[in-house]
């Protein structure tokens, strides 16, 4: 066969030696940047005992009235605070002040499924919204807050019996993680 006729009987549709070596070449190439991709995904993948980590499970029943605890969760601290009915009635009381970021105190201990919570029970962040401070709980030493919930030595930013910012520079109210009861007083959080 000539070499005209060759590369004729490519054109028209038979694949040509050339053709088929970059067929090959091209799928060697796909391969390989598969296996190099693979890795790649893989690491992005989390591990399951970091996944296990992501989410931690507490009874709340642990904390007595009147008190609060901390744990921690993906590497912060949690405020896990059981309110008194008196807090209880100041936080719904409050959800007629003029509020810097505004939220009742239903909202406040909603889960994140959108069901209602347990009122007594506020699970928040424990770092001030302004640098990142751990805010005083009521009856520890040293809070001097005004709104009977906790207050932020730096800065000097006063958080309501729900954890809303009333007064000094935070912007925000104490962060409430996502969470869910499991059953009982056993709270999912993450
Ligand atoms: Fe809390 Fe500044 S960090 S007031």
């Amino acid at each position: 066969m000539s070499a005209t006729n060759h590369e004729v009987a490519g054109e028209a549709g038979e694949p040509t030696r050339r053709d088929m070596i970059h067929v090959a070449t091209g799928a060697v190439a796909a391969g390989g940047a598969a296996m190099l991709a693979w890795p790649l995904i893989n690491q992005m993948n989390p591990a399951a005992d970091t996944r296990a980590l992501a989410s931690i499970e507490f009874d709340v029943s642990k904390v007595a009235e009147g008190s609060q605890t901390k744990i921690m969760w993906r590497g912060k601290p949690l405020f896990v605070r059981h309110r008194t009915a008196e807090e209880i009635a100041q936080g719904k009381k409050d959800d007629a002040a003029d509020l810097k970021d505004p939220q009742t105190d239903d909202q406040r201990t909603m889960q994140s499924n959108e069901q209602p919570g347990k009122p007594e029970y506020l699970i928040m962040e424990a770092n001030c919204t302004h640098l990142g401070c751990i805010p005083v709980g009521i009856a520890e030493p040293g809070y001097i807050g005004e709104y009977g919930g906790w207050f932020c030595p730096c800065h000097g930013s006063h958080y309501d019996t729900a954890g809303r910012i009333r007064k000094g520079p935070a912007p925000k109210n104490l962060y409430i993680p996502p969470y869910v009861y499991t059953g009982g007083t056993v709270v999912k959080i993450g």
